[in-house]
């Protein structure tokens, strides 16, 4: 039998200095986000149960760890808080005295030159009902009515400091309601990413606890349903159509092919997020010792990478970024 002597495709294989020299995929610290918690009225972390390793932190362990990720070079953090006391309206949310917007502000003065101070903006972690929107008489989310208060909650979180709002909500028009109220009041250099393909998902479980999450029930009547590629592609257009600077594909693992298409639709920046339940299901494989937890982690990266996202919120973000040191 011939062969073409190009066949031997395993020469490209053959040594570690030869692989490094051929891979098509990096993977840097400065393509990873630290999504972090702060809850308020804690003096001490608390661990979460569900995501070994993270945890909800006080406003100080949040300035502390926020510097720790700084000197990782991991290119930014992304801000929740979890508020003592919830209303119908999310009225945390826009208060500058709520601890998003007071734990934005301290983050920024201490590493806002170092790299990009972001926040989640969505009103789930400071409504009673735990809904991402205002209910209207129906008791469904009213899209129009939230979009309001998301306007009012990005401003005050961009008076805040946050360099980069995460418009995580999925109501529609949210994109341009935040961006024209940004330029109305002078906000020109705030960025919005566009949580553009954020299905509804059962990997978000952990993230509830995190957040201490209110919800009774789902966001289906919002969020993308799961068997949908096509609508996940039409959202990312939207969002880039709104003004949106950086479109976002969430979750990650199971909608790698989702990131393919949406990366090679949209020109902007995208974006794509392993959360809660995608990290827990690796710690849990590890603890038990069924997986090698470095290189999952790594390789779990590196494919999100390969699958077109040119950055990656990850819990592993600052144990990655010192991994990646190393080497
Ligand atoms: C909602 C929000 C969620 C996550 C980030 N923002 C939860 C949800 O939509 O139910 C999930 C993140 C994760 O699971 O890591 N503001």
């Amino acid at each position: 039998m011939t062969r073409n002597p190009e066949s031997r495709l395993r020469r490209l294989r053959q040594s570690a200095p030869v692989r490094d020299l051929v891979r098509e995929t990096s993977l840097e610290a400065r393509q990873l986000v630290l999504p972090m918690f702060v809850r308020e009225g804690l003096s001490e972390p608390q661990p979460i149960r569900s995501m070994p390793g993270v945890v909800q932190h006080s406003l100080d362990s949040l300035r502390a760890a926020a510097t720790d990720a700084a000197e990782t070079g991991v290119g930014g953090i992304m801000l929740f808080g979890v508020p003592e006391v919830r209303d119908a309206h999310g009225s945390g949310a826009d208060d500058p005295d709520g601890i998003l917007n007071v734990a934005t502000a301290a983050v920024a003065a201490e590493v806002g030159d170092a790299l990009v101070v972001q926040t989640d903006l969505c009103l789930d972690e400071f409504t009673d009902h735990g809904h991402c929107g205002v209910l209207g008489a129906t008791g469904a989310v009213d899209n129009d009515a939230t979009l309001e208060r998301y306007v009012a909650m990005g401003l005050a979180q961009a008076r805040a400091g946050s360099q980069l709002l995460g418009l995580s909500g999925m109501m529609d028009g949210q994109v341009a309601a935040v961006r024209q109220e940004l330029d109305a009041e002078g906000f020109h250099d705030t960025l919005v990413l566009g949580y553009a393909a954020k299905y509804a998902s059962a990997f978000y479980g952990p993230f509830r606890e995190a957040v201490d999450s209110q919800l009774q029930g789902d966001r289906r009547t919002y969020q993308l349903d799961p068997g949908n590629r096509r609508e996940g592609v039409r959202e990312a257009l939207f969002d880039q159509d709104e003004g949106a600077d950086i479109v976002m594909v969430k979750p990650a693992m199971a909608f790698l092919d989702v990131l393919r298409e949406v990366r090679d639709t949209v020109d902007v920046p995208v974006w794509a997020y392993q959360v809660s339940g995608e990290y827990a299901m690796i710690e849990a494989a590890a603890g038990n010792g069924w997986i090698d937890r470095r290189r999952a982690v790594l390789e779990s990266l590196l494919s999100i990478r390969r699958a077109g996202a040119d950055a990656v919120l990850t819990y592993w973000a600052v144990e990655a970024a010192r991994w990646l040191a190393e080497r």
